[in-house]
């Protein structure tokens, strides 16, 4: 199944669909620039062992209307078997630019293009969050990945959020449907789940989860403001390229360490800062929400005269 169309014309799409270069590869399989007509689009392609993380973002693009600018376009999801191979395809909206990790690694940024980044992730999780009722409702989500490699740069600047592999409703936790073998990205794991505190009963949990994460994304965006050092990842000088569970628990719970907001007396990049500390704090129920967020945000821009 896919976008709501029959299988049939879910098949064809996929037949029709060329392969051009390979973009990007990693844990979860790789993600190929594709053809389809004159558009481009992006193809994800999914080791069979995480069937589970394409069943899910498949069933979550397919039962959710799930349109919004800062959210990665879904077109359609294709499951081919070659011989004794099952074949995963995820079909996206394709953006050049990459993921925010590449685009942070590649440049430094003003403070405008900082904001704009940071703005539009914040949106983007926000509807994700967000609970709407009616005919073009949705169910509030809980993305449960949020990296910068999970999060993709347009080419106006903007970014969307991408990867709902690990994503959850209500539904999926109060139905203890949530198991999925893989786990989020131990770098970006919340002190909650790194202790084992978490109340995996509660969805709540796992939206405050996204709002750590979060928290290391600003941190990671603001770093590279101009004049800026190279790119780092949240606790680089902490924790070592694959850091284990138990190297994060140490780091992030035992020690409470957390990176250092950038250190630049300029009001919006204060602002920034001090709102990364409330994305991050140890305890999660004061966790700032995503509209709040969004809300300081758009303070910060507005009183910004560059
Ligand atoms: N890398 C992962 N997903 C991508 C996409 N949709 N477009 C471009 N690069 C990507």
């Amino acid at each position: 199944s896919g976008s709501g169309l029959p299988l049939m014309v879910q098949r064809t799409l996929a037949k029709q669909v060329s392969l051009c270069h390979c973009v990007g590869k990693g844990r979860y399989g790789e993600v190929w620039r594709g053809s389809w007509y004159a558009d481009s689009v992006a193809v994800k392609i999914f080791f069979s062992r995480d069937e589970a993380s394409w069943r899910r973002e498949t069933e979550i693009y397919s039962t959710v209307l799930l349109r919004h600018d800062n959210i990665l376009a879904y077109i359609g999801s294709d499951m081919t078997s070659r011989g004794s191979c099952t074949q995963l395809w995820l079909i996206t909206h394709f953006h050049p630019l990459g993921s925010l990790y590449e685009h942070l690694n590649r440049t430094t940024l003003t403070r405008n293009q900082m904001m704009a980044i940071c703005l539009s992730a914040v949106n983007g999780l926000l509807h994700l969050h967000t609970e709407i009722h009616g005919t073009q409702g949705k169910p509030a989500i809980a993305h449960r990945d949020i990296k910068s490699k999970n999060i993709l740069v347009k080419v106006n600047g903007d970014v969307c959020i991408a990867d709902l592999g690990l994503a959850v409703t209500r539904a999926h936790v109060a139905a203890g449907v949530s198991h999925n073998p893989r786990q989020g990205t131990k770098r970006y794991m919340s002190p909650e789940m790194l202790d084992q505190s978490i109340n995996t009963q509660c969805f709540e949990s796992f939206l405050k989860c996204d709002i750590y994460a979060l928290g290391l994304v600003l941190w990671e965006t603001a770093r590279r403001v101009a004049p800026a050092p190279d790119y780092r990842p949240p606790y680089y000088e902490l924790a070592a390229p694959d850091p284990s569970f138990d190297d994060m628990r140490k780091i992030v719970c035992v020690d409470a360490a957390r990176p250092e907001p950038p250190d630049d007396p300029h009001p919006t990049m204060v602002g920034m800062a001090a709102l990364m500390r409330e994305c991050w704090h140890q305890n999660p129920s004061v966790r700032l929400p995503a509209l709040r967020i969004k809300k300081t945000l758009l303070k910060l821009a507005a009183n910004d005269n560059s």
